[in-house]
């Protein structure tokens, strides 16, 4: 007798502790689904001890090609920022300029099972590899800042690029010059001269950045001449040491020093100044990204100018993608790329870019 009212009083307790938790009103098919997994309530249901409790929007894989990267780290870090707010639950892991190394990153968050995918490739010519990898796990991608061609992408429907048109800030590099007094042509001898400071030329921002920017002066009517053309790979240090040594060389026939990205021109500013050279007066120096420190040398007049690379609206886009992506849209063929544009800076509308 004793024995059933002990075991009476237990049940009771039992339901009473259920309902207060409000696991009664959990529905039963959001069990186990990764994207409802979490309660909205501050008392957490009763399961919320259990560690693999994803987040209310489900977990991402992030790979970036690799972390010492200046614009990808605002980047990066804007992704990050929007991914939390929305309740995703953002595992970010550096590449560090490795594609082997990012194959496997890519291969153990498939392992994992994370939700969706956001790849920046370290080589944009493993995007074939890439691409097989996670259509072959089914798993919604969204790649960023490193365009694989239409073709590459036809091969996956759950795929999307988001990032911007590389020519559009070639075009703008080229304009900034234009924009000047003398439209680049500082001695006159009715050429413009320039050193061009290229990054990874693997990738195609560096290639259509080099091409347009001059095409840009070119298709104004303006003679050109290259006096160099150097790889700085998006590189601060290396965009210093190449400008040092062409500055050297070619001393004061350089009118135009094309970076690029801004890191480069920022490099390339300080080998400037060490030679004595006065930016806008009788050098010109170009960079793309809209970084801080390019914002506050545009303003300081160091930098003719530079071009926005919308870190923020890029990783806002991205994560619009993988929405829709997980929503169960899919892409087709031809149709694969988000584009954000460009914005041309300038000492005059430098003040609407600085925090
Ligand atoms: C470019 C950017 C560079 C560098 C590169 C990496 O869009 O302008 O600064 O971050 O991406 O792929």
């Amino acid at each position: 007798m004793k024995k059933t009212l002990a075991l009476l009083l237990a049940a009771v307790m039992m339901l009473a502790l259920l309902t207060a938790c409000g696991g009664g009103d959990k529905p039963a098919d959001n069990a186990g689904d990764s994207q409802t997994g979490q309660s909205d309530t501050t008392t957490p249901p009763a399961d919320a001890a259990t560690p693999e409790e994803p987040a209310a929007g489900g977990t991402v894989g992030v790979c970036i090609y690799k972390f010492d990267d200046a614009f990808m780290t605002t980047y990066r870090n804007a992704l990050e920022a929007i991914l939390k707010e929305k309740g995703y639950e953002p595992i970010v892991v550096d590449g560090n300029n490795d594609q082997a190394k990012q194959n496997e990153q890519i291969n153990t968050f498939i392992t994992q099972g994370v939700d969706a995918l956001i790849i920046n490739p370290v080589m944009t010519s493993a995007a074939d590899t890439i691409i097989a990898t996670v259509k072959g796990a089914g798993i919604p991608t969204v790649l960023i800042n490193r365009e694989p061609t239409p073709e590459q992408m036809a091969a996956y429907d759950k795929l999307v690029y988001v990032g911007c048109d590389a020519r559009q800030s070639g075009t703008m590099q080229g304009e900034l010059i234009l924009d000047t007094p003398n439209k680049g042509d500082i001695n006159g001898d009715g050429k413009i001269s320039y050193i061009m400071i290229q990054g990874d030329p693997e990738n195609v921002d560096a290639q259509y950045r080099t091409e347009f920017s001059v095409k840009a002066l070119e298709d104004a009517g303006m003679e050109v001449e290259q006096l160099n053309l150097t790889r700085g790979d998006w590189d601060r240090e290396k965009g210093q040491t190449i400008c040092a040594n062409d500055l050297a060389q070619f001393g004061d026939k350089i009118e135009v020093v094309f970076c690029n990205n801004d890191d480069m021109a920022i490099g390339a500013l300080q080998a400037i100044q060490s030679a004595g050279r006065k930016v806008n007066e009788d050098i010109y120096l170009v960079g793309v990204d809209a970084l801080d420190a390019a914002l506050n040398e545009v303003q300081a007049g160091n930098m003719t100018g530079t071009v926005l690379n919308d870190a923020n609206g890029q990783a806002a886009g991205a994560v619009a993608e993988m929405e829709k992506l997980l929503g169960g849209a899919t892409y087709s063929s031809g149709n694969q790329s988000v584009y954000v544009d460009y914005v041309k800076v300038t000492p005059e509308n430098v003040g609407d870019f600085m925090k």
